[in-house]
């Protein structure tokens, strides 16, 4: 990296906007499209240049190979036209990417002489946490304005009321839900549904009560496996007591995900080596391996393994696993999802405008808002909203 290049690019951002980036990173998320409608067109409104970067903070770093076609090119102009008839469309017509690499101070150097060789002055960021904290050091390294605007399908950005893809992951799930229900109605089963959202459990509540589920697993309410197969025991003989005969249990995704720590599966393997090393005989070493093996087994959580539990419990019944996985993350987006969209595009340009550097733009109680990304994503506690639906979940499933 020639540093003086660098400086001398930096030059560029001493001087008025005329020129803002667009990129899309970490999981997409439906409403993707309709921001990056928003941002190109609300730019173009104020007289600015807008460069689409593709695959994320990849594409960023990457840059564009000399020679490439317009195709081949990581970082390209956006007009108007060129963000035409996707306000509806799900995914991102930019890509999305991770990039673990975006960490390492060096490659955060190379994406931002990318950027402002290629006469970006400003970024706007579509992801969630983790691409907030990307472009907040990008921000605070080498003074390249940023705004992030909320888009994962998790909900997991708490400064804001809602995050853009949330609304339409919710419809996909009690869609899904709603086929479940008529199979499981016909044969007298039990659906257990895995739902996605990494460590919130916001999708499974809202697509679980939309769904009339007889009971949500979350991972906000701390139970073990064992309490949990107790609960969705209680509800269900609940239902029976009123003669229903199938049902809908929603899990989310960040209940399942506890077999065992890396550590601990670490740990289990190194004594196997050790054994190994030692010049252990055969049978020990592969004794140790089926017990290593039966430890992961025994700590399995998934829809699959409920259902076993369930059975064991209640042996009359039938159940079955399903995980309805990145269905949730497709689609065409919910009016709501394109209308935020919308909205915060807009938004987020007049911020830059507005000499905004690192900042968020977000929902609160209907009011748009903005916010430092230091502070936006510091927000931990769960929303009142969470707290609400859990019971109204609880009362309603009897
Ligand atoms: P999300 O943005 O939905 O939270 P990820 O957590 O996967 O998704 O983050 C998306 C990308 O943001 C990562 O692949 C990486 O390029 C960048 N990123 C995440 N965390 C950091 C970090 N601590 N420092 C720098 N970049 C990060
Ligand atoms: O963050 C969105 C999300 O879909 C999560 O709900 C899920 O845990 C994860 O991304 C899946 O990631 P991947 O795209 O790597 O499968």
């Amino acid at each position: 990296m020639d540093q003086a290049a660098l400086a001398l690019l930096k030059e560029s951002l001493k001087q008025p906007l005329t020129c803002i980036g667009i990129l899309t990173s970490g999981g997409d998320a439906p409403g993707m499209n309709a921001a990056i409608r928003s941002v190109t067109r609300a730019a173009i409104h104020h007289g600015l240049r807008v460069k689409g970067v593709r695959y994320g903070y990849r594409g960023l770093y990457e840059g564009n190979r000399p020679g490439a076609t317009e195709e081949e090119k990581n970082i390209v102009e956006l007009k108007a036209g060129s963000v035409g008839d996707i306000v509806h469309r799900g995914g991102t017509m930019l890509h999305s990417a991770r990039l673990p690499e975006f960490k390492n101070p060096d490659i955060r150097t190379q994406a931002a002489y990318n950027a402002l060789k290629e006469g970006i002055q400003a970024l706007v960021v579509l992801g969630g946490d983790g691409s907030f904290f990307g472009a907040h050091l990008l921000a605070s390294e080498h003074g390249i304005p940023v705004i992030g605007i909320p888009c994962t399908i998790d909900n997991d950005l708490r400064y804001s009321d809602v995050t853009i893809g949330f609304d339409t992951a919710v419809n996909t799930a009690v869609n899904a839900i709603n086929e479940l229900r008529d199979t499981m109605n016909s044969h007298d089963r039990i659906s257990i549904v895995e739902v996605m959202g990494r460590n919130c459990g916001d999708i499974a509540i809202q697509a679980g009560v939309a769904a009339g589920a007889e009971a949500i697993l979350v991972p906000e309410v701390k139970k073990s496996d064992e309490a949990w197969i107790n609960h969705i025991v209680t509800k269900l003989e609940m239902s029976r007591r009123r003669n229903k005969r199938y049902g809908i249990i929603v899990v989310a995704e960040g209940c399942t995900r506890h077999s065992q720590t890396p550590s601990e599966v670490q740990k289990a393997v190194g004594e196997t080596l050790r054994l190994i090393d030692r010049g252990a005989d055969g049978a020990v070493v592969r004794e140790r391996l089926v017990q290593v093996l039966a430890d992961l087994k025994i700590n399995e959580f998934t829809p699959d393994s409920i259902a076993q539990d369930l059975k064991k419990r209640m042996p009359d019944i039938d159940a079955r696993g399903t995980v309805l996985g990145h269905t949730q993350r497709g689609g065409s987006p919910s009016a709501s999802d394109r209308i935020l969209a919308s909205r915060l595009g807009l938004m987020a340009v007049e911020q830059l405008l507005n000499g905004c550097r690192a900042h968020a733009v977000g929902i609160k109680g209907g009011q748009l808002i903005c916010r430092p990304i230091p502070e936006a994503i510091a927000v931990k506690r769960r929303r009142l909203s969470q707290r609400e639906m859990i019971r109204l979940a609880e009362i309603l499933a009897m």
